[in-house]
C-alpha cells in the first residue's frame, strides 16, 4: 500500500494493523505496543461493511490511550451522521442545503424541489444514483422507502443545489491551509438533475458516470470566488473540529458555497482528491502523507521533525491555488 511505503521511505517504522471483522482484531494487534512510543496513523473509514465502525476504531484507539492522526472519535461520529453535522454547520452560520430526515416513508417534505435523498449515515456515494434526485412528493417517498429498506437507516432529504461542485482539501490545526480547490466537471452530463457524483462515478470505471465526471485542480475560479469557497471549507473544518486534515464538498450556487458533505477521513489513495490537491500545491505523495503525520505529532507535542509546509501560501487561511 502506497501510504505505508511512503512513510517507510521517510524512515518511520510502520506496522499495518488491518481490521477485517471485529474490534478484537485491533485490540489484540495493539497489545504489544506502548502508548509512549507508538503513534497510530488512522486510515480506517469503516470495516465489515459498516461505515459507522470507523468511529469504533478511533474510540478503541483513544480508550487504550494511544495518540493518533486525524479527527477524534467524537468528530468522526459527528461527520458520519449527516444530519448532526448539518445541525452543527447551521449553528455556526455556515450555508448547507435545507433538509429533513425521514425515519419512515411518510410525512410531508417542507422545502423546495428538486430534492436529493441520501442515506443519512453513509459515504462513498453509497445509495446515490440516477433516482436520488426527486421532483415530486410521490417520488420522494418512494425513494425514502427504498433508502430505509435497502440501507437500513434513515433517509436525509435535502434541497438539490444546482451549480458547480467543488471539493476543498484542508489541513493543519491552529493554522489552517486550504489546498488548491478541485472542481467536478459535469459539462458532459446534459440533464442538470443528473449532475451528481453517483456510486458509479466513484467506483465503477466501466460506467458512463465514471467516464464523464472528470475533475480539474486547480479549479478555474475568480480569486474572490476562490476565497469564498475556501473560507467556507475552513469555517467548516473549525466548526466540526476536524484535526490534521479533511475534505469538504461544496455546491456553489448564486455566489453561495453550500456545504454538502464533510470527509473526516478522506481517501488518501494516490489518485484521489486529497493527494491530488496536495500534489498541485507541490507535495509529492510521500511529502503529503508525512505532512499529515507531522501535523498530528506536533499537535500531540511529539516533535520528531519540523513540519515541511515548504510550498504553502505564506498567508494562512487562504486557498493556495496557483494561477489558472
Ligand atoms: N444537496 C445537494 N445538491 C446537489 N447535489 C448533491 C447534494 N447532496 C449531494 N449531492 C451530490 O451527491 C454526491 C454525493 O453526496 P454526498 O453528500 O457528498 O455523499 P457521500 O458522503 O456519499 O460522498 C455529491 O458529490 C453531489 O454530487
Ligand atoms: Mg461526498
Amino acid at each position: 500500500m502506497r501510504l505505508i511505503e511512503a512513510l517507510r521511505s521517510r524512515g518511520y517504522h510502520l506496522l499495518p494493523l488491518p481490521v477485517y471483522e471485529s474490534l478484537d482484531d485491533l485490540r489484540k494487534m495493539l497489545r504489544p505496543f506502548s502508548q509512549k512510543t507508538a503513534f497510530v496513523f488512522n486510515y480506517c473509514d469503516g470495516f465489515a461493511g459498516s461505515n459507522m465502525a470507523a468511529t469504533k476504531i478511533v474510540r478503541l484507539v483513544e480508550s487504550l490511550g494511544f495518540k493518533h492522526t486525524g479527527s477524534t472519535a467524537e468528530t468522526v461520529a459527528l461527520c458520519i451522521d449527516k444530519s448532526r453535522a448539518k445541525r452543527r454547520l447551521i449553528a455556526h452560520g455556515i450555508a448547507t442545503p435545507r433538509y429533513q430526515t425521514f425515519g419512515q416513508a411518510a410525512g410531508f417534505y417542507r422545502y423546495r424541489f428538486p430534492a436529493i435523498v441520501k442515506p443519512v449515515a453513509d459515504d462513498g456515494s453509497i445509495g446515490i444514483d440516477a433516482e436520488s434526485v426527486v421532483t415530486t412528493h410521490e417520488e420522494l417517498l418512494r425513494r425514502v422507502e427504498y433508502v430505509i429498506r435497502r440501507y437500513r437507516q434513515a433517509a436525509l432529504v435535502e434541497e438539490y443545489i444546482p451549480g458547480r461542485e467543488f471539493s476543498v482539501s484542508v489541513w493543519g490545526n491552529d493554522t489552517l491551509w486550504a489546498l488548491p480547490i478541485t472542481e467536478i466537471n459535469y459539462s458532459e452530463t446534459l440533464d442538470p438533475l443528473r449532475r451528481i457524483l453517483t456510486y458509479d462515478s466513484k467506483w465503477n470505471p466501466g460506467s458512463f458516470d465514471y467516464q464523464h465526471t472528470p475533475t480539474c485542480c486547480p479549479a478555474r475560479l475568480h480569486p474572490e470566488e476562490r476565497k469564498r469557497i475556501a473560507e467556507a471549507a475552513l469555517q467548516t473544518y473549525r466548526a466540526i473540529g476536524l484535526r490534521d486534515y479533511g475534505r469538504v464538498d461544496i455546491r456553489y450556487y448564486n455566489g453561495i458555497p453550500y456545504v454538502i458533505d464533510i470527509n473526516e477521513v478522506p481517501d488518501l489513495s494516490p489518485d484521489s482528491g486529497f493527494p491530488n490537491a496536495a500534489r498541485v500545491a507541490g507535495y509529492t505523495y510521500a511529502d503529503m502523507v508525512e505532512q499529515i503525520l507531522l501535523f498530528a505529532l506536533k499537535r500531540e507535542n511529539w516533535q520528531w521533525k519540523q513540519p515541511i509546509l515548504k510550498s504553502l501560501s505564506p498567508q494562512p487561511q487562504m486557498a493556495n491555488v496557483s494561477s489558472d
